[in-house]
């Protein structure tokens, strides 16, 4: 008996699902669609702003034609490998000021869009896996002053040719290795600290890495 039920009750299972992910798609393709504690409008981009709402987690519904999310100010303590990567088209994510112990390694792949990452003030984060940036291609401002680091992992900045701005004042740093800035200075001497210096000079002067005037 229950041998025989059981093709039959399947495919009506089978349809079930199948029509809530087609719902699912239809409302994601919207982009009214806003997650419960944001703020959501389209000019003059489209935009999903989530500050200061006492959120512990980043909100799953991120709609994916985000291009540039707001969630400062909360409580989150992870980003994780899945957050962000269905939102191509995100060219500025402010996520500072919260509690972030860990972002996983692959929290931010293909958004090769983004121009300005701003984790700062995260003090628990202390460590960054050096595949994290890989592939941000056009990436100009990075913040990642106030995150506790005790050390910039071999490779972390490897790629982010288009990096203009780097923020990395109050941190716990305690060495820098020669080729942590290798890819950031451009055509200039791999060595030349002090020419990579010039660009940022704020943060040179709190590493101790070269005079800006000099
Ligand atoms: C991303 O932007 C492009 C160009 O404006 C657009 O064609 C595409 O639909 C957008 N993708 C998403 C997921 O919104
Ligand atoms: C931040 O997270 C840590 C755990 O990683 C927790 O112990 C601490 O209480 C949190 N701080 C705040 C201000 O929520």
């Amino acid at each position: 008996m229950l041998s025989a039920l059981t093709p039959i009750s399947r495919p009506g299972l089978q349809g079930s699902k199948l029509l809530i992910l087609v719902l699912c798609l239809n409302i994601q393709s919207e982009v009214e669609s806003c997650p419960g504690a944001c703020v959501c409008y389209t000019e003059p981009k489209i935009t999903i702003s989530c500050q200061q709402q006492g959120l512990t987690a980043i909100p799953t519904e991120i709609p994916i034609q985000s291009q540039r999310i707001f969630l400062h100010n909360n409580k989150i303590t992870l980003v994780r490998s899945t957050s962000f990567t269905s939102c191509r088209n995100m060219t500025i994510l402010w996520i500072h000021s919260n509690n972030i112990s860990l972002i996983e390694p692959g929290a931010f792949y293909g958004l090769n869009k983004l121009e300005e990452l701003d984790l700062s003030d995260n003090t628990n984060l202390k460590f960054i896996n050096p595949i994290t940036f890989r592939g941000l291609i056009h990436l100009h401002t990075l913040h990642l002053d106030r995150c506790g680091l005790l050390e910039l992992s071999t490779g972390l900045f490897r790629g982010l040719f288009s990096l203009q701005y780097l923020y990395l004042q109050d941190n716990n740093l305690q060495n820098l290795l020669d080729d942590t800035f290798v890819d950031l200075l451009g055509s200039a001497d791999v060595t030349d600290r002090e020419g990579y210096c010039k660009h940022v000079a704020e943060t040179c002067e709190k590493l101790g890495l070269g005079n800006a005037s000099s």
